[in-house]
């Protein structure tokens, strides 16, 4: 959602910032603005619409300054105007700030600042902060009046604010949304995400929540709301400018996609051993304890719920251990019932979406212990949790997750495997056979990644249908859900569902007619058959099947209208695999569609508001 750029240095800031911005462009937006101190004072150029607009009209009539403020805006409160677009003002055009989140009590607050006098613009949450700044910095010296008014936000924010009055400084806080602050040599960043600093710099500091920081071109100084310093020492971050970059590829997606055998074996590299399974010291010790819980709850998101879903079929039926899996925004107002028993695995992605991060709050309040699975380091909820197993994918930019979510799934394998061997569950022969397994899956993830010319064909003969099915039984139910949940993220124009191929006679076989595709996963697995009459009872009503199904499974063609084989492998480490056709068909049904496939609209990469 909303991205955040503050830059304080001897680079021309308005092409600075606007690069930076174009980094965060994944986080999803539909208007963006800059606000620049030229030496006299505060300018600001705001358009709805995609960056280009902005840069367009930066090129058309240029603003030159020695500090800026930029942001890109996923609509919450008010529409996507130049109104509401940030940066916003106070009343006397001396102050700028941008803002993620939403602030929750912002009426209370609008209606007391209306009553004192402040004539507001826009209709935005946001816009009551520059407002209260101002009032508050009548009485107190900028940087007090800037915490201050913190302190009265209730919601979330990660805020950066520049004022006319301070020209070599920019303030930023941080409640719920990420912010991080990037250190380069004579000049410092403000940012929502690690990819906007890193062409300039890998130092990095991450700000906890209720935490304020003043950057200049030397550095930055972070302290508490109440003004106490903190001190924060700096983070390399592993990831350099390539990893955040397309090479070569048409979308970051497609190159994500095929990133997934290296992102594989980077989950694996360090902890699966020929004979064993083993992460750092720390989390080899919470895993032992981990081992005795009574009961597992997987919380997690969109696509990282799914690696939850999958994970509750790896975890109950290979080590044995009951799972529960919930929607994050459904697990934190459902009242689960917690404790110290209990270990909730929150999975995600980017470490800071609002609903899982609120899950893991709660688990902990409850006593239950925390274990996140979770690929970016720093993020909140990588802060939160008792433990991390890190994905190590790299930086995923695409708004559609994949190498992620392999990665997710990876993760999800090793654990499975060494809770499963540490509570005896697993013979020594499965256990071996796992482990060659699993050393094998980057490779086949590579051969499964050949088809892409047979899924294109596929994807193209049947991309001007407007619904599709996906079924799957069995771990490939998790993966239909996924499957349907890529095409529907990056093709707006078409309705897909995924099911479980056994619930499709008590409803959706009702809509199968003619050329109705459906995206049928048939590979190896104790359910093979029963998948193999779901199929015929589509064809019956002259459906169209599209099948993935193991390679050298002949028995197959006879059912398939359009045929994609993928290796065969443990019925465990499947959906790593067969998920690699479905990005693939969704890609390619994108593409014929002329989808804006790593920006679908209205959705955002990190959601880190309800
Ligand atoms: C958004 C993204 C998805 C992602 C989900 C959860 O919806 O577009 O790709 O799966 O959030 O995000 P997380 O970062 O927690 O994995």
């Amino acid at each position: 959602m909303c991205g955040i750029v503050g830059y304080v240095g001897k680079s021309p800031v308005v092409s600075t910032v606007l690069d930076s911005l174009r980094r965060l462009e994944y986080r999803g937006y539909d208007s963006a603005g800059i606000a620049v101190f030229n030496g006299h004072g505060i300018q600001v150029r705001k358009r709805t619409g995609k960056l280009k607009e902005l840069a367009a009209s930066l090129q058309h009539q240029p603003l030159e300054g020695r500090l800026a403020v930029g942001h890109t805006r996923w609509a919450t409160h008010g529409e996507p105007t130049e109104l509401n677009a940030h940066p916003h003002t106070d009343c006397r055009g001396e102050l700028a700030l941008v803002h993620n989140g939403i602030i929750e009590n912002y009426a209370q607050l609008k209606a007391s600042l209306l009553a004192r006098g402040h004539r507001f613009r826009s209709q935005t949450d946001t816009e009551v902060i520059i407002h209260l700044v101002e009032e508050y910095a009548k009485r107190l010296p900028l940087p007090v009046a800037f915490r201050r008014t913190l302190q009265d936000l209730r919601g979330s924010y990660a805020v950066c604010l520049l004022a006319a009055s301070d020209p070599k400084r920019l303030y930023g806080a941080r409640c719920g949304s990420p912010l991080v602050v990037g250190l380069g040599r004579g000049e410092t960043f403000l940012a929502s995400d690690v990819p906007a600093v890193l062409a300039r710099t890998r130092k990095v500091l991450y700000l906890n929540d209720q935490e304020a920081v003043e950057i200049s071109a030397e550095g930055a100084r972070v302290t508490t709301l109440e003004g106490k310093p903190v001190a924060r020492k700096p983070s390399l971050v592993a990831w350099d400018v390539a990893s955040a970059q397309k090479d070569g590829h048409a979308h970051f997606m497609l190159k994500e996609i095929h990133e997934q055998p290296a992102t594989i074996e980077q989950t694996l590299t360090g902890r699966l051993g020929r004979a064993q399974i083993t992460f750092d010291r720390r989390t080899n010790a919470f895993l032992k304890e981990l081992s005795r819980a009574e009961r597992l709850i997987l919380i997690g998101c969109g696509t990282a719920y799914h690696a939850g879903l999958v994970g509750e079929y790896m975890l109950e039926e290979v080590a044995k251990i009951p799972v529960d899996v919930d929607v994050a925004s459904e697990f934190r107002y459902r009242g689960p019932m917690l404790d110290r028993n209990t270990t909730v695995v929150a999975i995600t992605q980017s470490g800071e979406t609002a609903d899982t991060l609120a899950g893991v709050k709660l688990a902990k309040e409850q006593g239950a212990k925390v274990l996140a699975i979770c690929n970016v380091m720093g993020s909140s909820i990588a802060r939160q949790a008792d433990a991390v197993l890190y994905t190590h994918a790299g930086p995923e930019i695409a708004v559609a997750s994949t190498k992620a979510y392999t990665s997710q799934l990876t993760a999800l394998c090793l654990l499975t495997l060494s809770l499963g061997k540490l509570r005896g569950a697993i013979p020594a022969a499965a256990w071996r056979r796992y482990l060659a397994g699993l050393q094998e899956v980057p490779e086949l993830v590579r051969r499964a990644l050949r088809v892409e010319p047979a899924v294109k064909r596929a994807a193209q003969r049947y991309a001007s249908a407007r619904d599709f099915y996906y079924l799957g039984r069995r771990y490939n139910y998790p993966s239909a859900l996924e499957g349907a949940l890529k095409l529907k993220e990056i093709c707006p124009l078409i309705h897909a569902e995924g099911y479980a191929a056994g619930e499709m006679k008590h409803g959706p076989i009702s809509l199968i007619r003619r050329g109705w595709p459906v995206v049928f996963l048939a590979t190896e697995s104790p359910v093979y058959d029963k998948v193999a009459s779901n199929i015929e009872e589509v064809r019956a009503r002259k459906g169209e099947c599209i099948v993935i199904a193991s390679e050298g499974d002949r028995n197959i063609r006879r059912h398939a209208d359009a045929l994609i084989f993928v290796p065969r492998t443990e019925e465990l480490f499947s959906p790593i695999v067969n998920a690699v056709p479905l990005q693939l068909f969704a890609y390619h049904v994108a593409r014929a569609n002329r989808c804006d496939i790593d920006q679908p609209p209205n959705l955002a990469k990190s959601v880190t508001v309800e």
